[in-house]
């Protein structure tokens, strides 16, 4: 049996910058077989490494339909992402995984979806907003709230741009800090609610962002009508094997490398300090 440690090599193919410290990297597994038949689902994260610096969880950020290739969107936080960055074309790169469950997006058909995001928190969201706009006939109204510090912070610049454009859905864009050429909202993503109406008891929410966002948009979300079990959000905790078999990434008897990184507000709520969950 393989060593479910032992990673598989890719090729860095293309890079992207979306901001002054984030790179989106198209990767190409080496096996070809492998790579046609690496198969994830929007949400789901790779355990990424470089030989001799480091191993980190990134979230996959490419659509699962678009096969022979995985994005990952990374921002250089640390050691082994600082490295990363310094990658060039041609360059090697490991990959295990994928791995942790999913958002949904076969099981809300015909619904009204909200995706809800900060920062580095579009990256997770933009494999179901692929995956929905795929199939855009077979979903209710769809609305995409994004905030950022600075407009040079916002991911996917281009591609907000096309979604906007697109029957039925609306993006709406905010920063923190504006600069000369920002015409849009300013202030936190919540002030968002006051350009567009919310008001559901059917939709169905994706939260991804900095805890402190987390938790203001769940109180939001909830004063606008959505149900615990409709709101489903990722959580971050640092992570070693990815497998469930370290213990660095529990939250009371869950793991979140295997039983998330996808939680559902009901789920959040049962966790022994949900307060400490989202922190
Ligand atoms: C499921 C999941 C998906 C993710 N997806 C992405 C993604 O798509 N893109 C992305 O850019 N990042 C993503 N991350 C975050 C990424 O894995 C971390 O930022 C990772 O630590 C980067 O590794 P590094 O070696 O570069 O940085 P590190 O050396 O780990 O440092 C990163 C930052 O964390 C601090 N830090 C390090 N260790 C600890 C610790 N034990 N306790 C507290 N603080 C610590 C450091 O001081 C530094 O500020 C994801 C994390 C998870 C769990
Ligand atoms: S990262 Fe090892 S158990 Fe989750």
């Amino acid at each position: 049996m393989r060593n479910e440690y032992l990673p598989y090599p890719a090729t860095v193919e293309s890079i992207q910058s979306e901001s002054f410290d984030t790179k989106t990297f198209k990767v190409v597994f080496e096996d070809k077989a492998l790579a046609k038949s690496f198969n994830y689902k929007p949400g789901q994260f790779v355990q990424v490494s470089l030989l001799g610096i480091g191993e980190a969880p990134i979230s996959i950020t490419s659509c699962p339909h678009n096969k022979g290739f995985l994005e990952l969107t990374i921002r250089a936080a640390g050691k082994l992402t600082r490295a990363i960055h310094q990658l060039k074309q041609g360059d090697k790169i490991y990959i295990r995984g994928p791995y942790g469950n999913s958002f949904p997006v076969e099981e809300v058909k015909g619904r009204d979806l909200y995706f809800i995001a900060g920062g580095i928190g579009l990256p997770p969201l933009r494999s179901v907003i692929k995956s929905v706009f795929n199939k855009r006939e077979e979903f209710g109204k769809i609305k995409i709230l994004y905030g950022a510090k600075t407009p040079d912070e916002l991911c996917f610049k281009k591609e907000l741009k096309t979604w906007s454009k697109i029957t039925d859905a609306e993006v709406l864009l905010t920063v923190d800090e504006p600069d000369g050429g920002w015409q849009g909202n300013v202030g936190v993503v919540t002030t968002l609610w006051d350009k567009t109406d919310m008001a559901t008891s059917a939709g169905i929410a994706y939260v991804c962002g900095p805890p402190i966002m987390i938790k203001f948009v769940i109180i939001k979300l909830l004063e606008s009508g959505f149900k615990d079990e409709n709101i489903y959000l990722t959580l971050e905790r640092y992570m070693k094997c990815g497998i469930g078999k370290c213990g660095h990434c529990n939250i009371g008897e869950k793991f979140v490398c295997i039983d998330g990184p996808v939680f559902t507000y009901s789920q959040l709520k049962k966790f022994p300090d949900k307060e400490k969950a989202i922190a």
